[in-house]
């Protein structure tokens, strides 16, 4: 069964129309990227999935159930997880208490569940080194790992990132880049990646390109050709 499905997707804001009859899929252990250039509607696509946007038309469904009626803590709990543009990491909490708020993403919350994975720290050593430190002191890399990290420890069957490389150290990039696709190998989920960086573009197995709010060309990424990246990537 296919893990994500979105249909004909209809967003808007007020009576701006953004998404245009969006459709989109995500497999198991699949990395599927989203392309296409600023303000395109990217965001307000991943926002839907999530339930932060309602869309006024189209079905999302996670193995087959649908979404669209539920808030998105619920949506969290069946198994989204979703790293936000911008990080949004809580600038005043520990980094420890930044990683235990994705898990009132599990099932009983952080009622039943006290212990943080240790798979986090093998993915991202720096967080273990830093649980103490305050959140808004890490740099933006090490933001963006807590949260991916933070994401992660609700257990998700598919993580949303949008734009994880966005203003980051080119090192860091990479570390990010390595620990996306051990995240799909070990935990065998299915990520589906907003990104500018054609290195990492090129790691997903599959492709959507935006183009104003639509779904414009699609393909295996290993095709990717030199014109549509001209045409829907920014850097
Ligand atoms: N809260 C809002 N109210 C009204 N319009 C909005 C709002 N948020 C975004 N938009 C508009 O919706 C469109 C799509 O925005 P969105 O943030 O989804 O684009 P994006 O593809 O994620 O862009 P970027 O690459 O810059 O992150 C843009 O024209 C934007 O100006
Ligand atoms: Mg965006």
């Amino acid at each position: 069964m296919t893990l994500l499905e979105a249909r004909n997707l209809n967003t808007y804001y007020g009576e701006s129309h953004i998404l245009r009859d969006v459709d989109l899929s995500v497999r198991h252990n699949e990395m599927v990227c989203l392309i296409g250039r600023n303000g395109v509607g990217k965001t307000t696509f991943l926002k839907s999935l999530i339930g932060l946007l309602t869309p006024r038309s189209g079905g999302i469904f996670l193995e087959g159930n649908p979404l669209e009626r539920k808030p998105p803590h619920q949506r969290a709990r069946l198994g989204i997880g979703y790293v936000p543009q911008g990080r949004e990491i809580i600038s005043h909490l520990s980094v420890e208490e930044n990683l235990l708020l994705g898990m009132e993403a599990l099932p009983g919350g952080l009622n039943q569940n006290k212990k943080i994975d240790s798979f986090i720290y093998e993915l991202f050593p720096i967080l273990h080194k830093f649980l103490a430190r305050r959140g808004g002191d890490l740099s933006g890399g090490q933001q963006q790992q807590l949260a991916i990290a933070r994401a992660l420890l609700g257990s998700p069957k598919l993580l949303l990132l949008d734009e994880p490389t966005e203003g980051i150290q080119p090192n860091i990039v990479q570390d990010i880049e390595t620990a996306v696709k051990r995240i799909i190998l070990e935990k065998g989920i299915g990520v589906l990646l907003v990104e500018q960086h054609l290195h990492f573009v090129r790691q997903a197995d599959r492709y959507y390109a935006m183009q104003r709010g639509g779904i414009v060309a699609t393909g295996q990424t290993e095709d990717l050709s030199q014109a549509v990246v001209d045409k829907f990537l920014s850097v």
